[in-house]
């Protein structure tokens, strides 16, 4: 695959991504939020009027808000019609997805500049709710019929990998560890705190103690929600969104002098339910996005400096670090627990603090990836910046990897 010319992000937005700072704000006012933000970061300006089309990843509004129509809705509230605005819906790759909609929409020669978002607002809904209006993005007559929930199918591909590479539960807990540690350095991060301040907070409140972050994880406070994945191998329930400017290579400069560059993107498919795949343990439509994307960069995982990669549960690290290729497979959790996906190691992962810590509000974490591909690139990521970032990479999966969407970006 090759686009016929060159598209590059001009600017970024995003809300902090949490449930309690957007208690009072619709998808509606998120959006505008982080589009207001997007705009207002392009360093040489721009003006609503240069914006020709909009593309906007939502999971699910319909049965989160009662609000259908959301592209047209977002497009009114941020005073962009009569551009054309179109909805992605790809359960949790719906911005990924919309961020790939608009880069070929600019290669195609039919805009020079659009605007791609991602919005959720998910917690109107109590949690049982909320587990229902996810699991829908499994098959609902196979697997959500079975009694399986996001947890549950995440737990499942847990259980096969531990089987089949002797990966363990302690791994995927440095993973935990690691990605808390990197949204303590996040201010749009839902949580932003070490582990252990949160094990001293808790603790306190329960009279308990706790060594060190394993002896807190392995404590009741930190109970099982599907074996063996526990409330800190999950990403938290959360409301948000993100915001980014693409604009074709050529009007790019205009804009701003350090553009951020799409140098390649990719996406792929997979059968919905888990029960048709030969192999529950990788993610096959992760390995097809990636040598898509790395083939149109031309690159190699090797190259790659910087990577947010889907990490709803923390086993899903695990398989992404694997399947695109930047450990063999059966080590990807060998790896994070060595360090090497530190934001100091090797192959910073999640240096935002992925879904794990900075939240998972579905239909705009693909935007969010694109958010911080634009910050580390340019390097203005503030106390989560990997040094010398000169390629990154974003990874977003929908569901349990029925579509999945790469980009490689660089300087
Ligand atoms: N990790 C760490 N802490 C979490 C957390 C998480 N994933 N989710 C909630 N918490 C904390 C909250 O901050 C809160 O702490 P506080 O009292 O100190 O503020 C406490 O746990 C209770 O929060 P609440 O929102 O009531 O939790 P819950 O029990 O309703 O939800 C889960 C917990 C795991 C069920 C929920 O986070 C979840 O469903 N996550 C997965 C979402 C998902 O599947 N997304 C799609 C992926 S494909």
């Amino acid at each position: 695959m090759r686009l016929s010319r060159g598209v590059a992000v001009v600017g970024a937005g995003m809300t902090r991504f949490h449930h309690r700072d957007h208690a009072d704000k619709a998808s509606r006012e998120l959006f505008v939020e982080a589009a207001t933000e997007a705009m207002g970061s392009v360093d040489n300006g721009l003006k609503p009027n240069e914006i020709e089309a909009l593309f906007v990843g939502n999971f699910s509004s319909d049965l989160f808000e009662g609000q259908t129509h959301t592209a047209a809705l977002l497009a009114d509230w941020m005073g962009l019609t009569p551009v054309p605005a179109t909805r992605v819906e790809d359960a949790c790759a719906s911005s990924g997805v919309a961020v790939n909609m608009g880069v070929l929409a600019i290669a195609s020669g039919a805009y020079d500049v659009v605007m791609v978002g991602g919005v959720e607002k998910m917690r109107n809904l109590g949690t049982e709710e909320t587990t229902d209006t996810l699991a829908i993005a499994a098959d609902a007559a196979y697997e959500v019929a079975a009694g399986f929930t996001f947890p549950g199918l995440y737990a499942a591909m847990a259980t096969a990998h531990f089987a089949r590479y002797g990966s363990t539960w302690e791994q995927l807990a440095a993973i935990s560890i690691k990605n808390h540690h990197n949204g303590a350095l996040n201010p749009k991060a839902h949580f932003q705190a070490e582990i252990m301040d949160t094990a001293a907070r808790l603790g306190e409140r329960q009279g308990m103690k706790f060594g060190d972050e394993m002896e807190f994880l392995r404590s009741p406070l930190n109970p099982v929600v599907a074996y063996p994945l526990r409330l800190f191998d999950c990403c938290p329930v959360s409301d948000g969104s993100a915001v980014v400017i693409l604009a074709a290579e050529e009007v790019a400069r205009k804009f701003t002098d350090t553009p951020v560059h799409i140098r390649g993107i990719g996406q792929a498919s997979d059968t919905m339910a888990l029960h048709d795949r030969g192999d529950i343990a990788t993610l096959r439509a992760t390995r097809l996005a990636a040598s898509q994307a790395y083939g149109m960069a031309g690159v190699e995982a090797a190259d790659i400096d910087v990577a947010d990669v889907h990490d709803c549960f923390t086993i899903a690290e695990v398989l992404a670090t694997e399947d695109l290729g930047f450990f063999p497979k059966g080590e990807g959790g060998k790896a994070a627990a060595e360090g090497r996906t530190s934001l100091d190691g090797e192959r910073p992962v999640n240096p935002d603090g992925g879904l794990k810590a900075k939240g998972h509000p579905v239909g705009a974490t693909g935007a969010a990836m694109a958010y911080e591909m634009f910050l580390q690139l340019r390097g203005e990521a503030g106390k989560h910046q990997v040094d010398d970032a000169m390629i990154g990479l974003a990874h977003n999966v929908g569901a349990s990897g029925g579509t999945v969407v790469v980009q490689v970006y660089g300087r």
